[in-house]
C-alpha cells in the first residue's frame, strides 16, 4: 500500500509517497506566496495551500495506481491562526507561527493573566507566535471579524478538514496553542474563557497517529483516489520531523532546520521547564517532548545567499568554509531577521553582524550567519541542560542542514554526536509514517520508527574544533544582553 505525507511548510507544501516497508516512491513539492504586510507581520492564504495540497497529491501519485493509496497525513506549520465563519469559509489570511504583531497581547498574558496561571493551564507561557494571542489581537483590531468566527484551526487541520470534512486536531499541534491543557490532553476552560472563546469553536483532539475520518466522495473523486483512503491526524512540524528520524520514546534529541529551527528532546513523561523558556508539548507518539524555536534558522542562509549576495550557489558560497576556518571566525551573526522566541521571547529582536574589519569577506560573513544557526540552537540546548536534560547526541534533518558544513557545525558548537538519517524529508516521512501507522501497517508509532528509520552517517565533533567553538559560544550569548535595550 502507499501511505502520503503532506508536509505544509511555510514557503511549499512538500508531499511524499511511501510504500509499507517505508521505501520513498516519490516527492514532490509546490510552493505558494508569504506576505509580510508590515515589518514583522507574516501571513498566508489557506485557500492557497488548499490549492498547491491538491495539486501536489495529482503530481504525487500520477505514476503509480491510485487504488493502493491507503492513508493521508501531515505534519504542519504550527501555531498559525485560521479562522472560519457558519459556512466553514476562510475569514481573513492566517497569521503565522513567525508573525510578530501580538507583542501588546503576549505582554498580557504573561504580565496580567501572569506566567504560573498560563503554566498552571497549559504547561506554557505565552509567545508572540502562538495561537492564543492572536485571537485577543483579532478581538481588539478586528472585532467585525472576531464576531464572525465558528471555527478556530491550525494550518494542517484545515487540509485535514478540506479532504475529510472534519473539525480535528492532534495533540502536538494543539499543545502551541495556548489553549490546550498540555499534561491533561484537553482545552482549557481557563484559556478559552481568558481569549473570548467557546470551547466548540476548537477542533475535536485526536492523537496523531488516529484516524478522524475518510475522504469526501467529491474530493476523492477530484482527487481521482478512492473514498476510502483513511485521513489520519498527523502532528505539528517538528513532532511529525520527530517521527520521520525516529526520535519517538524517551531522551532522543531531534534538530530541525527549516525556516524555522528547532531542537526537539522526546520524553515518556511530561515535563516543564521551570522558566518555561522551552515549550512542554505532547509528542505524536503518544508521550511528550520539550522543544526550542528560534524562528529564523534557514531562511538566515536564503536571505543571505539570494537576497544579498544575489545567488543560489549554496555550494559554491560554503566551499571556502573549510575546517581549518571552523571555530576561527571573527565575525558573528546574531539570527533574529524575526524576531527571536526561544529562549528569549522578544518580537522586537533584530538581525546584526559583528565583528567585521577591512579584511572581512564575504565566506566569513556566510559563515558567521549559518554559525549563528547553530549558536541559537545552542541557546535552547543549554535551557535543556539546566534543566538537568543530558543530551548525548541528536539526530538532524531539514534543508538548512542540507551539505557537510552545516552540520559539522552543529556538532562541534554543540560538542556532541550528529546522526544523519538517510533521508532528510523530516515532516513529510512522520507525516506518511503516522498514516501508516492509523491505517494498521504498524501496530505503534516507535514501531514504525524503529522499523523505517535509518542512520547513514554519524558526525562526531572534534575536540579542538568544539574547543574553539565553546570560546566564539561564550562570546556570542554575551551579545543579545548587549543589544536588548536597543532593540
Ligand atoms: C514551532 C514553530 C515552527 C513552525 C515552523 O514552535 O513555530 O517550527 O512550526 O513551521
Amino acid at each position: 500500500m502507499y501511505y502520503i505525507g503532506v508536509d505544509l511548510g511555510t514557503s511549499s507544501v512538500k508531499l511524499l509517497l511511501m510504500e509499507s516497508d517505508g521505501t520513498i516512491a516519490n516527492i514532490v513539492s509546490e510552493d505558494y506566496p508569504i506576505s509580510f504586510p508590515h515589518p514583522g507581520w507574516s501571513e498566508q492564504k489557506p485557500e492557497d495551500w488548499w490549492d498547491a495540497v491538491k495539486k501536489g497529491i495529482k503530481n504525487l501519485i500520477k505514476d503509480v495506481d491510485h487504488s493502493k493509496v491507503a492513508g493521508i497525513s501531515f505534519g504542519g506549520q504550527m501555531h498559525g491562526l485560521v479562522v472560519l465563519d457558519e459556512n466553514d469559509n476562510v475569514i481573513r489570511p492566517a497569521i503565522l507561527w513567525n508573525d510578530g504583531r501580538t507583542q501588546e497581547e503576549t505582554d498580557y498574558l504573561n504580565n496580567v493573566i501572569g506566567k504560573e496561571k498560563l503554566s498552571e493551564y497549559c504547561a506554557n507561557i505565552a509567545f508572540a507566535g502562538f495561537t492564543a494571542p492572536k485571537i485577543l489581537w483579532m478581538k481588539k483590531h478586528e472585532p467585525d471579524l472576531f464576531a464572525k468566527i465558528k471555527k478556530i484551526m491550525l494550518p494542517k487541520d484545515y487540509i485535514a478538514y478540506m479532504l475529510s470534512g472534519i473539525h480535528c486536531t492532534d495533540v502536538s499541534d494543539a499543545s502551541g496553542m495556548l489553549l490546550f491543557d498540555v499534561k491533561n490532553k484537553k482545552w482549557s476552560k481557563e484559556m478559552c474563557d481568558i481569549c473570548g472563546i467557546k470551547e466548540d469553536m476548537l477542533a475535536q483532539i485526536f492523537e496523531s497517529y488516529e484516524t478522524v475520518g475518510t475522504l469526501k466522495p467529491e474530493i476523492a473523486k477530484e482527487l481521482d483516489l478512492p473514498d476510502s483512503v483513511k485521513i489520519a491526524a498527523g502532528a505539528g512540524d517538528n513532532a511529525a520531523a520527530a517521527v520521520g528520524t525516529g526520535t519517538v520514546g524517551d531522551g532522543m534529541c531531534n534538530i530541525s532546520l527549516g525556516t524555522s529551527g528547532t531542537i526537539f528532546i522526546s520524553s515518556k513523561d511530561f515535563r516543564v521547564d521551570r522558566f518555561n523558556s522551552i515549550h512542554a508539548f505532547a509528542h505524536a507518539d503518544g508521550n511528550f517532548h520539550l522543544m526550542g524555536c528560534m524562528l529564523s534558522a534557514a531562511s538566515c542562509k536564503a536571505w543571505f545567499i539570494n537576497d544579498i549576495l544575489h545567488t543560489d550557489d549554496y555550494k559554491g558560497e560554503e566551499s571556502g568554509i573549510t575546517d581549518d576556518r571552523l571555530g576561527n571566525n571573527n565575525v558573528f551573526f546574531m539570527p533574529y531577521l524575526m524576531g527571536e522566541r526561544s529562549p528569549y521571547n522578544n518580537p522586537n529582536a533584530r538581525a546584526a553582524f559583528i565583528g567585521m574589519s577591512m579584511d572581512s569577506t564575504r565566506t566569513d560573513m556566510l559563515q558567521a550567519v549559518m554559525e549563528g544557526i547553530s549558536f541559537g540552537i545552542r541557546d535552547s540546548y543549554e535551557v535543556a541542560r539546566d534543566l538537568g536534560i543530558e543530551v548525548k547526541r541528536t539526530r538532524i534533518c531539514g534543508g538548512g542542514s542540507r551539505g557537510d558544513v552545516s552540520k559539522k557545525m552543529m556538532a562541534n558548537i554543540l560538542n556532541i554526536d550528529v546522526d544523519v538519517p538517510e533521508n532528510e524529508q523530516g515532516p513529510a516521512m512522520g507525516g506518511a509514517m503516522l498514516a501508516a501507522v492509523a491505517c494498521g501497517e504498524y501496530a505503534t508509532v516507535e514501531e514504525a520508527a524503529e522499523k523505517i528509520v535509518r542512520i547513514s552517517q554519524t558526525i562526531h565533533p572534534d575536540p579542538e574544533i568544539a574547543a574553539r567553538y565553546e570560546a566564539k559560544y561564550q562570546r556570542y550569548r554575551k551579545l543579545y544582553p548587549l543589544l536588548k535595550e536597543w532593540y
